[in-house]
């Protein structure tokens, strides 16, 4: 059967194909446009760009949304997960654990600072870290866990909090694809010591470039960020400690000042995706929906399902002109960049198995009824 609202050529199995981009940046930037030019032509008159008054603004607002007293505006999401690490007290031959499923930089900002990232595994059901594995890992030199809210899930924060009180962790959350997800009523960024946001552009809430932020509620932890992202400056030109570059622009912050208001209609909109694509997938021996927790509210970052034959289903998929990812193919422990701390294939099975079979589907606020329609119908026939 060829699906309604499609356009273009049709082939012999019946589906007339059509285009689904993985992500649409270009769709918010001309609804947006007059909005942004108007910051930027403000900015540009005062020639307002480090540090500036848009940037305590957005800092202000930003940590309202996620229910912080504080939130620091960075230069980047790996930038937000080290200073996060250092302000939560992480030091050079530290351990810290982090998931072994989850994009490098989460491990590159514990390496940034001469720290060792220590890998555990994830769960079957949904990718995320496996708590459970947390003690485990636990060695004299650990000072902090770092739980990934992957794909715009929550971590399980209870279990965690629990395993990290225990052995005196201390919790520095990855939140960076998860601006707005909550768990029990409580919003991620809130729920550690510290935690860290990217701005990247394809992120629920994305800058026109790179960004970032660190939120917390621990005042003295938002002043070390302050202090480290700017050079280790107190005040002009008395370097308290040998800090970083790592401010973000304040043209950047004028921008998703304009973004901000709308993120919460957008994270609904992915959610309403998201539940069209579970609910046309229920039930299908063949694709693994991801499973949620109780008592937590998603933001759909990422829609990420699991099939045998995953790079064929990808190619059958590509050619009846549906876009997908795999978040990630290749799990920390065995890329290059980590050869020397001598982990190998087979250490973390869940991760192994989940990179062979995970499929990323077309996933961002304004994709239509009629695209995941034809997603989901390109999809069964890929599977066919
Ligand atoms: C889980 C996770 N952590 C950290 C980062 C790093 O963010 P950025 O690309 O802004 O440096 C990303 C972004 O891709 C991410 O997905």
């Amino acid at each position: 059967m060829g699906i309604a609202g499609a356009t273009t050529e049709h082939r012999g199995d019946g589906l007339a194909v059509r285009h689904v981009p993985f992500v649409d940046l270009k769709i918010q930037a001309a609804e947006l446009r007059a909005e942004f030019e108007a910051a930027f032509g403000s900015i540009l008159e005062r020639a307002a760009y480090t540090m500036g008054p848009e940037l305590r603004e957005f800092e202000d607002r930003f940590a309202a949304f996620t229910g912080c007293s504080h939130a620091v505006g960075v230069s980047s999401g790996t930038d937000a997960v080290k200073l996060a690490l250092i302000a939560a007290g992480v030091r050079p031959g530290d351990d810290v654990i982090v998931p072994a499923n989850t994009f490098i930089a989460t491990a590159e900002a514990v390496s940034h600072i001469g720290a060792t990232p220590v890998f555990v595994d994830c769960l079957e059901s949904n990718g995320l870290m496996d708590t459970a594995a947390v003690g485990p890992a636990v060695t004299p030199r650990t000072t902090a866990v770092v739980p990934v809210h992957l794909y715009g899930q929550p971590v399980d924060m209870d279990a965690l909090a629990e395993v990290a009180s225990a052995h005196g962790l201390a919790v520095v959350e990855d939140a960076c694809q998860a601006h707005g997800a909550t768990y029990k009523g409580r919003a991620v960024g809130s729920l550690g010591a510290t935690a860290a946001f990217s701005f990247y552009p394809g992120k629920n809430l994305g800058a026109l470039g790179d960004g970032g932020a660190v939120t917390t509620n621990d005042p003295a932890a938002a002043e070390t960020v302050r202090l480290y992202r700017n050079h280790g400056q107190e005040d002009k030109y008395t370097h308290r400690v040998a800090g970083y570059c790592d401010r973000l622009h304040n043209l950047q912050a004028a921008l998703l000042l304009v973004k901000l208001p709308r993120l919460a209609a957008w994270n609904e909109a992915r959610r309403a995706a998201a539940r069209d694509y579970d609910s046309a997938l229920a039930g299908r021996h063949d694709v693994a929906v991801t499973e949620l927790g109780d008592q937590l509210e998603a933001v759909y970052h990422l829609y990420v399902v699991m099939v045998e034959d995953r790079d064929g289903v990808r190619e059958r998929l590509e050619a009846a002109g549906v876009d997908s990812g795999i978040h990630y193919p290749v799990p920390l422990h065995v890329q290059p960049a980590y050869d020397g701390l001598g982990y190998s294939a087979g250490d973390f099975p869940v991760a192994e198995r989940r990179a062979e079979r995970i499929l990323s589907l077309p996933m961002y606020p304004e994709i239509d009824q009629s695209q995941r329609a034809y997603v989901v119908a390109a999809l069964e026939q890929a599977l066919a």
